[in-house]
């Protein structure tokens, strides 16, 4: 008679948290509010974008093709689309004072299968240089891993892409590989170093 496996590994689906709730109690951390984008935020979004185009223009693909107000506008309706249905989970970061759209964090590809996802951001070009994006980001990757159940958060930047990898580092996240030309910004193929934290990994 065949023998049972010896164990099967429990099936935990991510759990991906109310939208309307989170955009009424945001993900807060000491200066921002992370809040679940939607379209009122579109024109908010585009006037981030369009005020901060050569600086993001370098490192991002979509930059060029967002280029109208109802460009920005589809994409926050993508946005929550993509949220109800389990896909990504993409935030506008807020200062908590002011409330003003500082940029975008967010869990992108999330695979429900393997529990894993993939990090993204970027900020306006007024907004660097205050360690914004490393709180903004230690606040998702806390929410990841404990409200959504993530196991692992894939995270890739250009090689020459300083400021992000930065970041990156100042995450903990463990450098895994190199993508050769894994990105074709404007007219520039970029390559990528991998990364990755683990829900079990040591800070
Ligand atoms: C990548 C990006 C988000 C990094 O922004 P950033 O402002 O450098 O990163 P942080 O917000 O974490 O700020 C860290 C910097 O603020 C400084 N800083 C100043 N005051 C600080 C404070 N109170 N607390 C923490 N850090 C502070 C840090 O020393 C650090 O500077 P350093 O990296 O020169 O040492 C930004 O450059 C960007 O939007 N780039 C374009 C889009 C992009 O590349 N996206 C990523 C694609 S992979």
């Amino acid at each position: 008679m065949p023998s049972a496996p010896a164990s099967v590994p429990a099936t935990q689906p991510l759990v991906i948290p109310l939208r309307t709730g989170l955009r009424r109690s945001p993900v807060e951390t000491s200066r921002l509010l992370l809040v679940p984008i939607d379209a009122p935020d579109g024109q908010e979004l585009w006037e981030a974008v369009d005020g901060s185009r050569w600086h993001l223009e370098r490192w991002l693909p979509w930059v060029p093709y967002n280029n109208t107000p109802e460009a920005s506008l589809r994409y926050a309706e993508a946005c929550a689309v993509d949220w109800d249905a389990g896909r990504a989970l993409r935030f506008a970061i807020r200062d908590k004072t002011s409330k003003g759209l500082l940029g975008v964090v967010g869990l992108d590809a999330c695979v429900h299968l393997h529990r894993s996802c993939e990090l993204g951001y970027w900020l306006r070009r007024d907004a660097v240089g205050r360690g914004l994006m490393t709180e903004a980001a230690n606040g998702l990757l806390q929410f990841g891993f404990t409200r959504v159940g993530l196991h692992r958060i894939r995270c890739a930047a250009a090689t020459d892409n300083l400021p992000s990898l930065r970041v990156i580092q100042r995450l903990g996240f463990h450098f895994e590989g190199i993508a050769r030309q894994a990105e074709l910004v404007g007219s520039r193929w970029l390559d990528h170093a991998l990364f990755a934290r683990l829900a079990t990994d040591e800070r």
